[in-house]
């Protein structure tokens, strides 16, 4: 059958709690699930690139693949699906302690969307991504000395930190809930009434996207120097200097 085992009693919908069981429906468009896995990606590759110079160009890469993700996040939390709109699931205070509480009882409600909580660990990231690469931007061309260094360093570690908030937050929640949240970022489908669905996956949208990444990544590609050229990787590196970790 294609029900969870979500109880109607811990619901938190926009309507009052039915005795119906819920079902799983179309939560996340293909859009938030290209983009979140892709975020995933480039902040591991980008975080496992960061110190050596010959991987600079793949860090620098992925760092601007980030920017990129964040910058259409934040138009399609304004003109995108219901439950990707930041209207739908940023709360106040209030509403991320009542959550909180709700776990520390061991009865958190349901959100069909992002619950108050982990919405607060969302907006962090994308705000410190955007953090990140702009101070990685100004660090790689030279703009603003040791400190933009220092910021890029510090903010890329605190978003590691929230990072790990954030995924052990989705495991909790997952067993709380009784829900596969992370299989629900791959298919889009989460426990939720008939309703609740959003009516397209607007997958040309995500296409579109993949696209646009892929095509980055070629052009990234085409314009490096030959593996194992002295200095690193990119003309822009040297242009600047000679010198290799
Ligand atoms: C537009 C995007 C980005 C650009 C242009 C960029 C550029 C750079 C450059 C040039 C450095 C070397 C600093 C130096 O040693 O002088 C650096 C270091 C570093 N980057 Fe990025 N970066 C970007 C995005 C990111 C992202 C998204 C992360 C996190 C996942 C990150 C994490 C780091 C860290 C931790 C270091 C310090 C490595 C060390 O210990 O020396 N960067 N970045
Ligand atoms: C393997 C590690 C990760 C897993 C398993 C994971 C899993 C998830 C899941 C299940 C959700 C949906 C939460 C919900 O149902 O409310 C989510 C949302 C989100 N995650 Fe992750 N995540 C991971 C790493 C990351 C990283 C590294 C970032 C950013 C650097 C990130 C940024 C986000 C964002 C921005 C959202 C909101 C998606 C949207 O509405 O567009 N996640 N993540």
């Amino acid at each position: 059958m294609n029900t969870t085992s979500v109880s109607p009693a811990e619901w938190s919908g926009e309507e009052p709690a039915r005795a119906e069981p819920l079902r799983k429906v179309l939560v996340w468009d293909a859009p938030v699930r290209v983009f979140h896995w892709l975020m995933v990606l480039s902040f591991a590759g980008a975080y496992l690139t960061a110190e050596s110079e010959r991987w600079r160009l793949v860090h620098v890469t992925l760092g601007y693949t980030m920017a990129g993700l964040v910058a259409f996040r934040v138009v399609w939390g304004l003109v995108g699906t219901r439950h990707a709109r930041f209207a739908s699931f940023v709360r106040g205070p209030a509403a991320i302690a009542a959550y909180l509480w709700g776990m520390v009882q061991g009865r958190p409600k349901h959100h069909v969307g992002h619950n108050p909580a982990g919405a607060l660990a969302i907006v962090a990231l994308l705000g410190l991504a955007a953090v990140v690469t702009a101070a990685g931007w100004a660090n790689y061309n030279e703009l603003g000395g040791d400190w933009v260094k220092e910021l890029h360093e510090g903010v890329a570690n605190a978003m590691l930190a929230v990072v790990g908030v954030h995924v052990a937050g989705v495991l909790v929640g997952s067993w709380m809930h009784g829900d596969n949240l992370i299989g629900s970022m791959l298919t889009g489908r989460k426990a939720g009434r008939p309703e609740d669905a959003v009516r397209s996956a607007w997958r040309i949208v995500a296409v579109l996207m993949l696209m646009a990444v892929m095509g980055f990544w070629l052009f990234q590609w085409q314009a490096a120097p030959a593996w194992g050229t002295p200095a690193g990787v990119s003309a822009h590196s040297r242009d600047q200097d000679g010198d290799d970790d």
